[in-house]
């Protein structure tokens, strides 16, 4: 018998048995049983069909089961599985070549230029703040409060949401300050430009009393992800910029979720012609169809490491056969033009379909994003923006967004929610079709939302 052979009665009854899953009550969740799932399709043991507008765990960028990369992963595990992390490769060179030309889009000249290869994303920002520190021979890490940067010691510290709470205090040296949140303003600001200015003020005043000689990197998602797609207002990310460079600070920006096509650009600080020192990146790079990241170093930091060991590995960096499956994948995704679709897919179907829902539904009280990366804010009183939700509800509270995402699935739609959130974030692959029809399913299961409305 192989694993093929399984019948989804007894995957479930051994999930349930067996299966220890991330960030749940154990004996609170019913896993559904995905049996098959193609482009931006999955199927339930069940027969159900449901359109993925989460992209997973928004990492399915080039979509489900795309046939040339299952091809690519076929014929390279035929040739090699592994090697150890010692040996050089032709997948992982490859990879890293690929994503270093990716990372310099519009660099001249080139200013990225090694991968150091991790399993994910939150080795990638473990790696980076210990790479930063090397660097600079200096302590502290300044970032975000709403952040998300991994579950592991280091980045569950970085980490500013709540899923920080019960693994504090974690790591040391490490400082958050509020990042621009128009909607939200933590300084009073009336526009965006506002928003900007006195979120760089902010930050200057914490570079002070924290003693900015003091401080190895600011690390910050370069468009916060799971913690409201927060779009930076123009300037902001060249004033970080400018404040790293005047203190001798590493840039780092985390693209775990909003690279690789996410945002409509190869990876999104492209968006604003800013480049950090070091980029973290995961998911969208193969679409996690095996597990890799990594972080991409500029010249000026790797250069530390040519003549200095790095006290730092994993055994699978550079897997060859996540490798192959990057580049395989980097190579559709520029056959296909995916990066520009993404692109498009924002400006033309998903902000203007965002709009319509928001003329038609009291219950939206901001859309924002752009390429694939958009979010839908749910608020029960415009005039007020008192979320649908509160802040990291649970229980009772969170019934409304539950009841919210009941009726997306029902409809055949599967959303990603979080707080009083719902993000639109299809692969990058989707056609326009498959954006309006989730679009329309969203149109029907925002009424749900609109009940709770009292202003
Ligand atoms: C911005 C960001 N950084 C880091 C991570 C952690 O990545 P991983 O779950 O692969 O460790 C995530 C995961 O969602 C993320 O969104």
């Amino acid at each position: 018998m192989t694993v093929l052979d399984t019948r989804p009665d007894d995957a479930y009854a051994n999930d349930r048995a067996h299966v220890f899953h991330s960030w749940s009550v154990q004996g609170a969740i019913t896993p559904a049983v995905i049996t098959k799932a193609e482009g931006s399709w999955f199927w339930t043991a069940d027969g159900t069909k449901y359109l993925d507008f989460s992209s997973q765990l928004v990492n399915m960028n080039i979509g489900h089961q795309h046939p040339k990369l299952v091809a690519a992963i076929q014929e390279y595990a035929a040739k090699l599985c592994t090697v150890a992390p010692s040996f050089a490769n032709d997948a992982r060179s490859e990879a890293a070549r690929l994503i270093v030309e990716a990372a310099n889009t519009d660099c001249t000249p080139a200013h990225f230029t090694k991968v150091f290869f991790t399993n994910g994303g939150a080795e990638a920002t473990e790696n980076a703040v210990r790479m930063a520190r090397l660097h600079t021979g200096r302590f502290k890490i300044l970032n975000h409060y709403r952040s998300y940067h991994g579950a592991t010691n280091g980045s569950i510290t970085l980490t500013g949401d709540p899923r920080r709470w019960p693994s504090e205090p974690g790591m040391p040296g490490v400082v958050k300050f509020w990042g621009p949140y128009p909607y939200r303003s933590a300084f009073y600001a009336e526009n965006e430009a506002e928003e900007c200015q006195r979120a760089l003020a902010h930050l200057d005043n914490v570079l002070m009393v924290e003693g900015a000689q003091t401080v190895a990197a600011i690390i910050v998602e370069t468009v916060v992800g799971t913690n409201g797609i927060l779009v930076p207002p123009d300037g902001y990310l060249q004033g970080l910029r400018d404040r790293c460079d005047r203190h001798g600070i590493v840039l780092i920006f985390d693209e775990v979720m909003a690279g690789f096509g996410r945002c409509g650009e190869w990876l999104a600080y492209q968006h604003w012609g800013v480049a950090p020192d070091l980029v973290c990146f995961a998911k969208g790079v193969n679409s996690g169809y095996l597990p890799v990241g990594g972080v991409i170093l500029s010249d000026a930091v790797a250069e530390t490491f040519q003549t200095r060991q790095y006290p730092g590995g994993l055994t699978y960096s550079g897997h060859p056969l996540a490798c192959a499956s990057a580049v395989a994948s980097i190579n559709i995704f520029r056959e296909e033009g995916i990066v520009e679709h993404a692109r498009t897919l924002g400006t033309d179907v998903i902000a203007p379909g965002l709009e319509k829902l928001m003329a038609n539904h009291p219950s939206v009280g901001d859309v924002r994003g752009l390429g694939v990366f958009w979010a839908i804010e749910l608020v029960r009183n415009r005039a007020t923006r008192e979320p649908l939700v509160p802040y990291n509800a649970t229980g009772a509270d969170a019934a409304p967004m539950n009841e919210f995402a009941a009726a997306c699935k029902s409809k055949g739609l599967w959303p990603f929610t979080h707080f009083n959130r719902t993000h639109v974030v299809p692969p990058c692959t989707a056609s326009v079709d498959e954006v309006e029809t989730g679009l329309a399913i969203l149109d029907e299961a925002l009424t749900v939302a609109d009940a709770y409305v009292t202003g």
